[in-house]
């Protein structure tokens, strides 16, 4: 067979490959990569480890400051977001991908008031816009871990930010000075709201005291 006769059959399967097409002329079942939620998953990932160094961080500023419960709160919110962090990377995997190392994002650590009007901008975008249009993208994409886990994580950060908002509304100070963490989704519970799980139903004696 001539080189230009090889390269001929070679485009021709190529063409047959990506149409999703046989020698039958039948289409068969395609099951694209979801390459949007991937990269979501890759995203959240990446966020949810920054977030968790930055809480650690700001934990030890309020621990300075003598804020013991905000210092608290912090402590709890970086093990929430190491929750986070661990499902993404997990997910990545189940998918069929492999999870690549988070760039950590360096943050600027101010006073404690300051560090809590921050935490609150960010958890609000997460909850308010990042993680809806990543909903959206998994179902889009029929993905439906992926579309139920940010569902989860985004009531979880709903969470984080009512305590970190409450912090804020006091001066500093959170009404409350003990926390539960949610193993399964990285959910804060106190001892006014402590029951089984209400994101991932995971039951109460399981919960992290922080
Ligand atoms: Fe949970």
């Amino acid at each position: 067979m001539k080189p230009t006769h090889v390269l001929s059959v070679v485009w021709l399967i190529s063409v047959l490959t990506a149409s999703g097409l046989t020698g039958c002329g039948q289409r068969q079942d395609v099951n694209p990569v979801p390459a949007v939620t991937i990269a979501n998953l890759q995203s959240a990932y990446a966020k949810s480890a920054s977030h968790q160094a930055m809480y650690a961080k700001f934990a030890d500023a309020a621990t300075k400051e003598h804020k013991s419960a905000t210092a608290r709160l912090y402590r709890a919110l970086a093990r929430s977001e190491q929750i986070h962090a661990e499902a993404h990377a997990r997910l990545i995997r189940t998918i069929g991908a492999e999870p690549q190392s988070p760039a950590i994002q360096a943050v600027a650590v101010g006073t404690t008031m300051q560090t809590l009007k921050f935490a609150c901008s960010c958890e609000g975008i997460e909850i308010g816009s990042m993680y809806p249009n990543m909903i959206q993208s998994a179902n889009a994409e029929k993905v439906p871990d992926a579309a139920a886990q940010f569902t989860v994580i985004r009531d979880a950060d709903g969470s984080q930010f009512d305590l970190l908002n409450d912090a804020l509304q006091h001066n500093g100070y959170p009404t409350v000075n003990k926390f539960f963490v949610c193993p399964g989704c990285g959910r804060i519970l106190t001892a006014r709201t402590r029951a089984d799980c209400p994101g991932c139903k995971t039951p109460k004696e399981l919960l992290e005291v922080i």
